[in-house]
């Protein structure tokens, strides 16, 4: 899209979590360096909001979130809270030196997290929503209230809480997917209701916020967007509590690539996205799937045959977006026995080698025997065919 057709009703506001969410899942601790290090690349890449931690949880990250407050640039800086005052008061003091800071609060409203996990009624419920959004705007006029396991939480009380929350201050409302259930339709669907039967919607931007237990929180986060929503919780890599958040890195790519039907934009500079997927996963020690979409070392590379040709043709054949707008100096076609004669050739002459055509048939036809034996094809052991093949020839 370019800059003539943005507008700001078609803004998708990028609130990062890879620092919260991200680190809560098991084994994804950072140090104290490498959480500032990952919050300043992600206050680089135009990150709207960073959600730097979880202030009460332990003085790390109380430390960790205060820092990142200091240093903080541009993003507006965020700490989770639960609905607990001590809770609120530490959170606010943690985001102090940011310029921009928010409170993000949440409470439980599905009836299995209210009857087992609060052991509270739906109306004492109703009355603490009131109480810590209204504890928070006391310290920022930022308040983000969570309706925690939004999507198993029954309509009317969820309006109710929602229309309450936003009365007593809050400026986003983020219904989050805690448990990763819901499917794109009931999500957008969601999205609209709550934000036709409440009669203050309009005075807050709504957020939606994805767990991938089914595989969709990246299709689930799109259509909440198109439900109306304008803010998506997500994190580097997916990662995040059980199979993970919503990806940063594909909501992003996907508003980008397919913006005919994802008519929205966000901030985010993509071509910083593969420099943050490798900083997150040497921070976690998380590795990131070969196959995994944007960032995968897989994503822009080529073993077939058939796809070979096509690529070395034109690209768009078989890539839907090129490796630099995601910061990959560039595609690469692997060597392999899937690899056709059109790929040999091309191999060949980066590597320097121009073969008389029964020469090039004899190589081709050892590149293949090889490749049928070796499952990792170097350019070194091509060069070694190509040499003994030559060398061959001249006895
Ligand atoms: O998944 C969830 O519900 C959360 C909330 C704290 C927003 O992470
Ligand atoms: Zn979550």
């Amino acid at each position: 899209m370019t800059t003539a057709t943005k507008s700001d009703k078609d803004r998708v506001v990028i609130f990062d979590t890879t620092l919260r969410d991200g680190e809560q899942c098991p084994g994804a601790t950072m140090t104290h360096e490498e959480k500032l290090e990952v919050a300043s690349l992600l206050d680089e890449m135009g990150v709207d909001i960073i959600e730097a931690g979880f202030p009460i949880a332990s003085e790390g990250d109380f430390a960790a979130v205060h820092e990142i407050a200091k240093r903080s640039k541009n993003a507006v800086i965020c700490g989770l809270s639960r609905a607990a005052p001590k809770d609120i008061d530490r959170c606010a003091e943690a985001i102090k030196p940011a310029a921009r800071r928010r409170i993000h609060t949440f409470l439980s409203t599905s009836p299995v997290h209210m009857k087992y996990k609060l052991q509270k009624e739906p109306h004492e419920v109703y009355e603490m929503v009131i109480a810590q959004v209204t504890r928070a705007r006391n310290h920022t006029d930022d308040v983000e209230w969570s309706s925690e396991d939004g999507t198993r939480t029954e309509h009317d009380f969820l309006c109710r809480c929602v229309e309450a929350a936003i009365k007593a201050g809050a400026t986003t409302i983020n219904i989050p997917d805690t448990v990763g259930y819901t499917t794109p339709e009931e999500y957008a669907a969601l999205f609209r209701m709550v934000r036709e039967r409440v009669p203050n919607a309009d005075k807050a931007v709504f957020s939606v916020h994805c767990h991938d237990d089914l595989g969709m929180a990246v299709a689930n986060s799109l259509a909440g967007v198109m439900g109306g929503a304008r803010q998506i919780e997500c994190t580097i890599n997916g990662i995040g509590e059980r199979a993970g958040n919503a990806a940063l890195e594909e909501v992003v790519m996907a508003i980008q690539t397919r913006n005919d039907v994802l008519p929205y934009w966000t901030n985010i500079d993509a071509t910083m996205l593969t420099r943050a997927s490798k900083l997150v996963s040497a921070a976690t020690s998380f590795p990131v799937q070969y196959n995994k979409a944007i960032v995968g070392r897989n994503a822009f590379a080529h073993e077939s045959g058939i796809h070979q040709d096509g690529m070395l043709k034109n690209t768009q054949t078989y890539e839907i977006m090129t490796p630099e707008s995601v910061g990959v100096k560039q595609t690469s076609l692997v060597m392999g026995k899937h690899s056709g004669r059109h790929a040999f050739v091309h191999k060949l002459e980066e590597l320097g080698y121009k073969l008389g055509a029964n020469q090039l048939e004899d190589a081709f036809t050892r590149f293949k025997a090889l490749a049928d034996r070796k499952k990792h094809i170097y350019d070194e052991d091509i060069e070694a065919l190509v040499d003994e093949e030559i060398a061959t020839a001249q006895d």
